[in-house]
């Protein structure tokens, strides 16, 4: 048994104003399944994420994980935030061990599970450094170590590598996916970036925004492992894209004005014309 979302919506109340977030968002991950939501900014992705969690509740509707009704958070269900979430007075073993802490596994168990997944993401010489020894690379794998080390089936990402430069961002891809098929574990990653999404994903789900609801549903079935420059990825991708881009474009003109277009912004594109830049 997996992950069920069922029917759920989130409102939220500003200014006596409700708005709704999510809106009957419905979604059946398999456990060992590996689920990329994609959407533009404000869609509620991280939104549903949160309630995924137990860190929000859902205005109505219920998400199970394994048949239980999720109430809260919980070592069952890891999480990676965008921008690492490590504490700056701890070095990087006992950043790893937090989690852990908090979930009252003893101390030598800890130590040896730290250890251990600490040479997973090949940070095991930096055990004793601190966090501003760090690069942001080398951050977000601390963070991965220590959202790993709960051996929860369920891993949330939301974001984890949008903040790095292309290279530490493709390295911890391929580490990514081969931790996935290590640990079998289900993940649910949140991302801007279409070609990472195709790139993890066993299937690809794009949200529509105002209020969030998912489009569109895409099953991709390339072979893994994935190479990024693959000219079948590339197809995927931009089948995947053109779903994305009216939304992104509905968004922005609410935002910015009606003539704004996405060819005319280069969002999507970087200077080479490629596609996948992140939005
Ligand atoms: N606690 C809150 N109170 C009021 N409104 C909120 C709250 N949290 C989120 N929102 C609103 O819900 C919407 C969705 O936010 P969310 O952070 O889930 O979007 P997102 O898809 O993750 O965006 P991004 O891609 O920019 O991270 C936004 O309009 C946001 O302002
Ligand atoms: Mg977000």
């Amino acid at each position: 048994m997996g992950l069920e979302i069922k029917e759920v919506s989130k409102k939220f109340i500003t200014k006596n104003k409700e708005t709704y977030t999510l809106d009957n968002i419905n979604l059946s991950i398999k456990k060992g399944e590996f689920i990329c939501l994609l959407g533009p900014s404000g869609c509620g992705k991280s939104t549903l994420l949160n309630i995924i969690a137990g860190l929000l509740k859902p205005s109505s509707g219920t998400v199970s994980l394994s048949g239980q009704v999720v109430k809260e958070v919980g070592p069952d269900k890891a999480m990676m935030f965008q921008e690492s979430a490590l504490f700056p007075w701890l070095n990087v073993i006992d950043n790893v061990e937090f989690g852990m802490k908090m979930a009252g596994i003893p101390k030598e168990e800890r130590r040896i599970k730290a250890i251990k997944y600490l040479k997973m993401v090949h940070l095991s010489k930096f055990e004793k450094s601190y966090v501003h020894e760090l690069s942001g690379g080398m951050k977000q794998r601390v963070s991965l170590a220590r959202a790993l080390t709960l051996d929860s089936e369920l891993l949330l990402m939301d974001e984890p590598f949008s903040a790095l430069d292309s290279q530490t961002k493709s390295i911890l891809q391929l580490e990514l996916q081969k931790i996935w098929w290590e640990t079998k574990k289900t993940i649910v990653f949140v991302t801007h970036n279409v070609e990472e999404a195709v790139l993890l994903g066993d299937r690809v789900i794009v949200m529509s925004a105002n209020p969030g609801r998912i489009k569109r549903e895409f099953k991709i079935q390339l072979a893994r492992p994935r190479e990024a420059q693959s000219v079948d990825l590339a197809y995927v991708a931009r089948e995947v894209m053109n779903e994305l881009k009216e939304e992104v474009e509905k968004v922005a003109k609410s935002e910015y004005d009606n003539d704004w277009s996405i060819e005319k912004s280069n969002i999507l594109y970087d200077s080479n014309n490629n596609m996948g830049s992140g939005l």
